[in-house]
């Protein structure tokens, strides 16, 4: 297999705290790969860090071979890098097939005409779902499909890898079931994918591995059966309740 992205001994710091602290990971090509951690963890910070919006206090970031460490955002995200936000950021005025457009704008492919960027929009609303609020502004928009939205914007710049930051929080269960299968559609069509998620269904659900990060550390790694039932992440993430649940065979 061969690794798209990977980091080594990735550091950051925020005065005396280690929100990230000294991460060795790979992701490797065409797969998908959970994250999960308490709030705090570190989660957010890490693909900060990755994706350029903020610079490392130690470490390295290498994507397909290249080294980015410290890359500017726009660099990492033309190199074929994407990501959303966990608090969302749409241009409120222009709508949303329009906020869509601009990612392809700024995608690698990135010399697209205003024409063939609102077309490439058009597919990828439809592809999550979201082609009826095309003409919606973001604001709105319910919960769900701001999430859509986030998703559509970082699709829409033809990323090989895609780094998806809660998309499912605060969905119903149908909803999350639609993102599960969109994917594994992406993944079928070839894109790597980290994925970062409270929802423990979808994780196992999703990942082909899972990396728990824990106080900034990582504290595991592992097949999704195996993290789910493994002492300390128990401990340090799920929590009694679920520990018991698991240990019993119910459905956590
Ligand atoms: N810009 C910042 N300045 C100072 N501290 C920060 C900053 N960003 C994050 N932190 C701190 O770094 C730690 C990790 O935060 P981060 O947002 O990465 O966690 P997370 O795992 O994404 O959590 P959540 O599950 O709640 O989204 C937290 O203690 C947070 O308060
Ligand atoms: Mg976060």
């Amino acid at each position: 297999m061969t690794t798209l992205l990977e980091t080594d001994g990735l550091t950051r710091r925020f005065g005396g705290l280690d929100a990230v602290s000294d991460v060795s990971v790979t992701v490797e090509q065409n797969s998908v790969v959970g994250f999960i951690g308490p709030n705090g963890a570190g989660k957010t910070t890490f693909i900060n860090v990755v994706t350029g919006f903020l610079k490392p206090s130690a470490g390295r970031v290498v994507f397909d071979g290249n080294d980015v460490t410290g890359n500017r955002p726009w660099d990492v995200a033309r190199a074929g890098v994407s990501r959303t936000f966990q608090i969302a950021k749409p241009f409120r005025d222009l709508t949303v097939r329009e906020n869509v457009a601009l990612g392809s704008m700024f995608g690698p492919g990135n010399s697209r005409s205003v024409a063939a960027s609102l077309t490439d929009a058009d597919e990828v609303l439809e592809r999550v779902g979201l082609s009826e609020r095309a003409e919606a502004r973001p604001g709105e928009l319910p919960i769900a499909d701001t999430k859509r939205l986030e998703l559509a914007k970082a699709l829409a710049m033809k990323p090989r890898l895609l780094l998806l930051d809660e998309v499912m929080a605060g969905l119903r269960p149908a909803e999350i079931d639609n993102s599960i299968d969109l994917i594994r559609s992406l993944q079928k069509d070839g894109l790597t994918i980290v994925v970062i998620e409270h929802v423990m269904k979808a994780i196992l659900a999703v990942s082909d591995k899972v990396i728990v990060l824990h106080e900034g550390k990582r504290l595991a790694e592992g097949p999704p059966k195996e993290i789910a039932s493994d002492d300390r992440v128990i401990e340090a993430y799920l929590g009694e309740r679920y520990a018991k649940r698991v240990k019993e065979g119910g459905d956590a």
